[in-house]
């Protein structure tokens, strides 16, 4: 797969430009605050529907417009792929010209990993980093784990609501009970995708570290979901 070009329209600090790619490596160079990471940015937005470097799309607006829009060309297994992203009041995703029902059906049109030198932070700091990482991974190749993460963030919200009431309304504590299983079941199978998708990842990455330690140091990635040990193993012998 490779992205052949890149129009972007009002999009951050570009009014008008059109950016050609090369099939194999591109090197983007220039002084600091020229708008290099933000190119970056708008291939991660056509891919998957939103930044990395902030929630509010609105800020992805040239400060003196009032819309954005960006088209990218990309060829995947020889196919062209065609994503138009237009952001006014609200965001549009069109792929192939054809109007996306919903912003998740572009994920796995293009596959893109993003590095960036923050990204070291996956492996230094807390565990929500490296599960930011691995479900931006996901999500590109399995579209179903997309939907099993947006259901088990709606639970979680629903429980969060039923303790309150708990709390406030004395409804009874054993009712969360309810929720407790659904999570544990969603929280299984958002499990085993990660564990696939690290298996893969151990695969790729044995020979490429036996061969740049010269064969001194065999790597290998463990899943440990903590979640699992606390929860779910009530679950499980069910
Ligand atoms: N919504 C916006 N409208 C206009 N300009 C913007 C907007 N958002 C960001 N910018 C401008 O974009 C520039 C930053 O671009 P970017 O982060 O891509 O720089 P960079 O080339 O990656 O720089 P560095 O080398 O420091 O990483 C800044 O000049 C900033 O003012
Ligand atoms: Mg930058």
């Amino acid at each position: 797969m490779y992205i052949e070009k890149i129009k972007l329209e009002n999009f951050r600090n570009y009014e008008k430009e059109e950016i050609e790619f090369d099939k194999n490596v591109n090197i983007i160079y220039g002084d600091n605050a020229q708008g290099k990471t933000n190119i970056l940015e708008s291939i991660f937005v056509c891919s998957l529907g939103k930044s990395f470097r902030t929630n509010k799309d609105k800020e992805l607006i040239n400060k003196e417009k009032d819309y954005a829009k960006i088209e990218m060309e990309s060829y995947k297994e020889d196919r062209k792929v065609k994503i138009n992203f237009e952001l006014k009041e609200k965001k549009k995703f069109y792929i192939n010209g054809i109007s996306a029902k919903r912003t998740s059906d572009i994920l796995g049109k293009n596959y893109i990993v993003l590095f960036t030198p923050e990204d070291i932070n996956i492996l230094k700091n807390e565990p929500s980093k490296r599960r930011r990482f691995l479900n931006i991974m996901i999500s590109q190749l399995r579209p179903m784990y997309v939907h099993l993460l947006n259901q088990y963030n709606k639970t979680i919200d629903q429980r969060n609501m039923y303790l309150k009431q708990i709390k406030y309304e004395g409804k009874s504590i054993e009712n969360l009970e309810i929720w407790d299983e659904q999570l544990s079941k969603l929280g299984t199978k958002i499990y085993e995708y990660r564990k696939e998708f690290i298996e893969k990842i151990n695969e790729k990455i044995f020979d490429i570290h036996l061969k740049t330690t010269e064969n001194k140091e065999k790597i290998k990635i463990k899943y440990i979901s903590n979640i699992r040990k606390k929860l779910f193993r009530k679950f499980e012998k069910k």
